[in-house]
């Protein structure tokens, strides 16, 4: 079993960072060890936050002397136990939230070089102050960090248009686990010397590296936006539609976002100020967007057109399209709400998956008859961003049901989830990541030869395993 690191390798670490910048005491550490979800709750003997790159090299380069576990932790907003210590108490967790400059936004070349610890809507900001977009979006986007986005590769409602966190990035500042410093904040767009290292460390979870800086791709401000909310009957109705809106507005399609009836229901009751502007009840809602630069192109009259000849042919029920500003944001609070809907609703086991877009109603229909079959005290809750084909197929907890013999499900559940999510052609983790959460599962199921490269990797990037040890490759 690993050992806490001794006194004098922690005097060293506080020293690395100086006074004001670490932290020790049983209260102060204690936000930083359980997960947001709160499936675990590590220990810790110190948590570093360091202020610049060296900082965190030199912290580095103590640890892996040592041999000292390092556990990059950001916002704390993943689901899957990523950035929280295990329970040993012998790992330090390193906090980016003080590297939080804009180090330049170069808005000719639609760039921004960001540092680890500001949020996503700081991001955001810092993009919007050049006249530019920064186009990822998430619920959690006000506490979020960067680096916590780099690292699992998040997703979220805009990954139709512009694709997911890898495909944002131009450039990465990285520092190793013996403290060297990669040095990769290459603004480019075409850039074919060697190996993409960036890519390496995107989605790997702090477990090669520790990520401090990025160079993100900008795009146009939008200038024209259209919203509706759309009551639909079925799931492959909406992909109907889905197809019938990308042939009318190729990629100006921004967000395609499902929802059943019970997680609108839910919402509306559980959250305030959250309502249901549709008359007619539906069992399936969408959100959708439609967004450009041109202020000329009237999206508004196109989204309608689209949505009165889908409704024709009766391939939506009902549909409102957002009138003003304010109309659009109360049905993104709709949308957004969801997960603390569930949340107040009850317990949930939640499934992170992806399947081609084609194969969504096949999940759904397959998916919802094991739940009745193996969670029988559950509803399904699955909703998300079918345009890119990530379903966040949840189950919440009935009303009046044991919490205990409904959580007991969760297991045979996800296995019975997973092998169909497999079957399908789909990932066991779409945009949430794998974490500890699902490292055994990942391990058991990815292709032996792709697991062997990835341990090559980590035993050529970090040989003595200090990088956030446990999460995503399980020990063998
Ligand atoms: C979402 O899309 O709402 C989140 O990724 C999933 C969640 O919070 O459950
Ligand atoms: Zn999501």
């Amino acid at each position: 079993m690993p050992r806490p690191p001794d006194p004098k390798t922690l005097g060293e670490l506080k020293a690395a960072v100086g006074a004001g910048s670490w932290l020790d005491s049983p209260d102060s550490v204690e936000p930083y060890l359980s997960d947001f979800r709160r499936l675990y709750h590590g220990a810790t003997p110190l948590v570093l936050l360091p202020r610049s790159v060296a900082e965190v090299a030199q912290i580095l380069r103590i640890c892996n002397r040592e041999e000292v576990g390092v556990v990059p932790h950001g916002g704390n907003t993943s689901y899957c136990g990523g950035a929280t210590p295990d329970e040993t108490g012998s790992q330090i967790v390193l906090c980016l939230r003080q590297l939080h400059r804009v180090r330049q936004t170069d808005a000719a070349n639609y760039s921004m070089v960001i540092e680890a610890g500001c949020t996503l809507a700081e991001a955001q900001a810092a993009a919007r102050e050049a006249d530019r977009l920064f186009p990822l979006s998430l619920g959690s986007e006000g506490t979020a960090q960067i680096g916590g986005n780099l690292s699992t590769n998040a997703g979220g409602t805009a990954v139709l248009r512009y694709g997911m966190m890898r495909d944002l990035v131009l450039g990465l500042e990285v520092v190793l686990a013996d403290g060297r410093v990669l040095n990769g904040l290459k603004s480019l767009r075409k850039d074919n010397t060697g190996y993409d290292l960036k890519s390496l460390f995107v989605g790997a979870e702090g477990t090669l590296g520790v990520i401090t800086a990025a160079c993100l791709k900008l795009f146009p401000l939008p200038a024209d936006t259209a919203t509706a909310l759309v009551g639909i009957d079925s799931p492959q109705r909406a992909l109907d539609l889905l197809a019938r809106l990308r042939t009318a507005a190729g990629d100006q399609v921004t967000s395609f976002e499902l929802m059943p009836r019970l997680a609108v229901e839910l919402t509306v009751q559980h959250v305030p100020g959250v309502a249901n502007p549709l008359d007619q009840n539906s069992p399936w809602y969408l959100l959708i967007e439609l967004s450009s630069p041109n202020p000329h192109q009237d999206l508004l009259t196109l989204l309608t057109a689209t949505l009165e000849a889908a409704a024709e042919r009766n391939t939506i029920v009902d549909a409102m399209l957002a009138t003003s500003i304010a109309q659009a944001h109360a049905m993104w609070k709709l949308r957004e709400s969801v997960p603390e809907a569930q949340r107040r609703h009850g317990a949930s086991l939640k499934h992170d998956v992806s399947v081609p877009v084609s194969a969504i109603p096949v999940l759904i229909e397959e998916g919802s008859a094991l739940v009745h079959r193996l969670a029988p005290e559950g509803d399904v809750i699955a909703y998300g961003h079918a345009g890119d084909g990530n379903l966040h197929f949840n189950v919440g907890q009935k009303p009046d049901t044991d919490i205990k013999s409904f959580m007991a499900r969760g297991p045979v559940l996800e296995l019975a989830v997973f092998d169909l999510v497999e079957s399908l052609g789909g990932s066991i983790s779409a945009e949430h990541g794998i974490g500890r959460l699902k490292a055994a599962e990942f391990a058991r199921r990815a292709d032996p030869a792709e697991l062997d490269v990835m341990r090559d990797l980590k035993r050529a990037l970090d040989p003595k395993g200090i990088m956030n040890p446990g999460k995503v490759l399980c020990e063998r």
